[in-house]
């Protein structure tokens, strides 16, 4: 059995009320930090390595250092529950079995920043996560772990719950900021980025729901231990989300240094493939990473067993890689048809584009019009690399990573499944009439 240290205590019956998560040791890694001082308390999240769990990876200790602390103007600490990506599930999950385990890493990590007013942004659809946030908040103050003064110590802290509007742009961190000030979320162009100028134009830390959770153990244990789990670059233990067509869908938390076929395969995690279909692809990130083959998750082109790492997954670079990004493992068996796969997922990038940058306005609805009619039977040969050209003149072109993060699931798919584009091409009258049947029934 993998280690847990996330979701440790999550069975435990009542784990949700403050009675029962004080009662299985909680926080007490806030009372030790609050012997620390702030500088300690981030030094020991820089030991453990903790890569932030919202995406991009980047180290969390270190984005705390770049923390504007000689502003005089009141610093900000928001924590990012928007979860929109499609196939990432891990932090509604968090919230709604441990929201005690969300607060106390809250209440450290605001300590460590010299942070007196935190906010949570919870997605506009998780409306029943705000009671449940609010509720373990009210627990934390009548307990004098957070409001004025907490335990004597001279620090005060407040945490507000604010709804998002069910805008996926508003998990990107200045999208968020700007919603938070009650603007439409438009991303910022950066710099400056928000540890210098961030919520109300002052040093703001955005931070993912499960980095800050992931906080209280390592203070528990120690920075130093906490690197131990994991490898490499890898530390620790990670949420995933598992979906698609496997035996065992959910939530699991996995230590670092896994490899994907265990993770698909053990009846600990996915369980094997649903019906016993062979597998086709996975997407291991969320949508917004490249799509791999099954050869490729499986193992890297130099015939290593690829590994559930930031590392592994990347191993390869996008010409046979991919990331890890949020967690989102969505496994699809050999029935699935990539193009119309590509085409959904366009769908949701072009409706969720704020429209600021052209080559994202543009380039995800025209991407989108072209998969539709490719998926439809009535695509053109050179429509395929049409898509290619557009994914290619959206990415690293636009004021935020939205326009890559729709522009590298097109491409991916393209670069590893051009066989099924020109297969739609070429056999429009099966493509209309197979819409939600087997594919692999007509391309073998
Ligand atoms: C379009 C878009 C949507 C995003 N959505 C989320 C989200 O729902 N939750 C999240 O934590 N980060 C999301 N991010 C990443 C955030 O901008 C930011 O990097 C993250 O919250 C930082 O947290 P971390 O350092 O703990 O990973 C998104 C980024 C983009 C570009
Ligand atoms: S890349 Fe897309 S979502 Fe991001 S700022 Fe530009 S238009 Fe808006």
């Amino acid at each position: 059995m993998g280690r847990k240290i996330l979701l440790e205590n999550i069975d435990k019956e009542g784990i949700e009320r403050f009675d029962v998560y004080r009662k299985h040791g909680g926080y007490t890694a806030l009372e030790k930090a609050l012997k620390l001082t702030p500088d300690e308390v981030t030094e020991e999240v820089k030991k453990s390595g903790m890569r932030g769990r919202g995406g991009a990876g980047f180290p969390t200790g270190m984005k705390w250092s770049f923390l504007d602390k000689k502003s005089n103007n009141p610093r900000y600490l928001i924590c990012n529950a928007d979860e929109s990506e499609p196939g990432t599930f891990k932090d509604r999950y968090l919230i709604e079995k441990l929201p005690h385990l969300l607060v106390e890493g809250l209440i450290i990590s605001s300590y460590a920043l010299g942070v007196n007013t935190c906010y949570i942004y919870v997605r506009g659809e998780f409306k029943y996560l705000i009671g449940i946030l609010n509720k373990a908040i009210c627990e934390a103050n009548a307990n004098k772990f957070l409001g004025k003064n907490i335990l004597n110590t001279g620090y005060s802290l407040d945490i507000h719950v604010h709804s998002g509007a069910g805008a996926y742009i508003c998990g990107e961190e200045t999208a968020q900021i700007e919603s938070l000030e009650g603007k439409r979320g438009n991303p910022r162009i950066k710099p400056p980025f928000p540890a210098l100028k961030g919520l109300y134009d002052c040093p703001t830390v955005v931070n993912n729901v499960e980095t800050l959770a992931a906080v209280v153990p390592i203070i528990s244990m120690g920075g130093e231990e906490y690197a131990k789990i994991g490898t490499g670059r890898s530390t620790g233990t990670k949420l995933i989300s598992a979906s698609g067509h496997i035996n065992r869908p959910g939530v699991y938390e996995i230590e670092m240094n896994i490899s994907v076929e265990e993770f698909l395969m053990s009846d600990e995690y996915c369980g094997g493939m649903k019906n016993g279909k062979p597998l086709k692809a996975v997407i291991a990130g969320g949508s917004s990473v490249p799509i791999l083959p099954a050869h490729l998750i499986l193992k890297t082109a130099n015939g290593e067993n690829r590994m559930m790492t930031y590392e592994s997954l990347a191993d390869g670079g996008f010409a046979t890689g991919t990331m890890l990004g949020s967690g989102g493992f969505i496994a699809y068996d050999e029935d699935s048809c990539i193009v119309r796969n590509t085409w959904n997922l366009t769908r949701f990038y072009h409706h969720e584009s704020c429209g600021q940058c052209s080559p994202c306005r543009e380039g995800t609805g025209w991407m989108e019009r072209v998969l539709h009619r490719l998926e439809n039977g009535e695509g053109r040969m050179h429509d395929i690399d049409l898509l290619t050209n557009i994914s290619k003149n959206i990415e690293g072109n636009t004021i935020c990573p939205l326009g890559d993060a729709a522009a590298w699931p097109v491409a991916s798919a393209i670069r590893h499944f051009r066989d099924e584009f020109e297969f739609h091409v070429k056999n429009p009258g099966i493509v209309k009439n197979i819409k939600h049947g087997s594919l692999k029934k007509y391309t073998v």
